[in-house]
């Protein structure tokens, strides 16, 4: 990569990875899309090297060790497994990693090796909420922090779920009505839901203690945006945030926002400002 900018290779190159893409195309003299490390794509091109990207343009889907050599920075968009399963190797070669599947980082070994042994640097996107900045200085004088999530049954719904609440998900949708479906943990809540409910985390880094974070999620067939509703208490003040998502138009488990992120975390890695720190 020249001095002028940066490279990226997506890891994943499903909903987000596209749209990064996508909002990536004008601004590629800052940050340019190298390729792509996507497990479907590699399983399915079977030796070919290229997938279609926005706007005709294809990215080449690489293998890690290519992705790690082109690299200034990999961008995790895939789930928490791919950060489980490429996060150290990727640090340890020392290239730089941005994640977006904050669940992953409930595993508190994994989140050693990805924040603190290097030589890469690990980078947490701010996802699909905000705040996270006031969270994070306020860490230390923070008692509780809850989290309630609202969002369409559909968007619920995965194949991994326990039978129980896969019926209790989906009775909300034959009944038509809101239905608490979920209270506990940041880590119960990131086990039953891995690629949902990654600002569960992102509260819990935030704060610097997981505990700290009471879910409860709602499945809502009404519900046509997705609601965080975040209350942080502490000796240092009482904070509340709202935060009501459009979908992903790809991938209704996934605010739109998040992707946006993501490039606004990669802009900001290539240099752009303002800097809010
Ligand atoms: N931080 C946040 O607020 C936030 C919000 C939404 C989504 N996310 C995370 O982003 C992830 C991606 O979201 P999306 O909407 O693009 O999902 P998606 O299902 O549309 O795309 C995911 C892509 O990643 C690939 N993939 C998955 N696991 C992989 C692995 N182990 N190795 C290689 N490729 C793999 C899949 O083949 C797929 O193409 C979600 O799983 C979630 O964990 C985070």
């Amino acid at each position: 990569m020249d001095d002028t900018g940066i490279g990226v290779v997506l890891l994943g190159y499903g909903a987000i990875g596209q749209a990064v893409h996508r909002m990536l195309a004008p601004v590629a003299d800052s940050v340019r899309v190298l390729g792509a490390l996507d497990r479907a794509a590699l399983e399915g091109t079977a030796g070919q090297v290229r997938m279609a990207g926005p706007a005709g343009q294809e990215v080449p889907v690489l293998e890690l060790g290519a992705a790690i050599e082109l690299a200034d920075v990999i961008l995790e968009c895939a789930s928490p497994a791919a950060v489980r399963a490429y996060g150290p190797g990727i640090i340890g070669a020392g290239t730089d990693l941005l994640v977006a599947s904050l669940g992953a980082l409930v595993d508190g070994r994994l989140r050693e090796t990805l924040l603190e042994r290097g030589p890469g640097r690990c980078h947490l996107s701010t996802g699909a909420i905000g705040g996270l900045d006031l969270i994070r200085a306020s860490a230390g004088t923070i008692e509780s922090i809850e989290l309630s999530t609202r969002k369409p049954p559909a968007a619920l719904l995965h194949p991994g779920l326990p039978t129980a609440l896969r019926a209790s998900i989906a009775r909300a949708e034959t009944t038509g009505s809101s239905r608490h479906v979920f209270g506990g943990s940041v880590a119960d809540a990131v086990r039953l839901f891995p690629s949902n409910i990654n600002v569960a985390a992102a509260l819990g880094l935030a704060a610097g203690d997981m505990d700290l974070v009471r879910v409860d999620i709602v499945a809502d067939p009404s519900a046509t945006l997705t609601g965080h509703a975040i209350e942080v208490h502490g000796s240092g003040g009482h904070y509340r945030f709202g935060i009501e998502n459009f979908p992903d138009p790809d991938n209704p488990a996934t605010s739109a926002l998040t992707a946006r992120s993501t490039v606004s975390g990669l802009l900001r890695l290539a240099g752009h400002g303002p800097h809010f720190i």
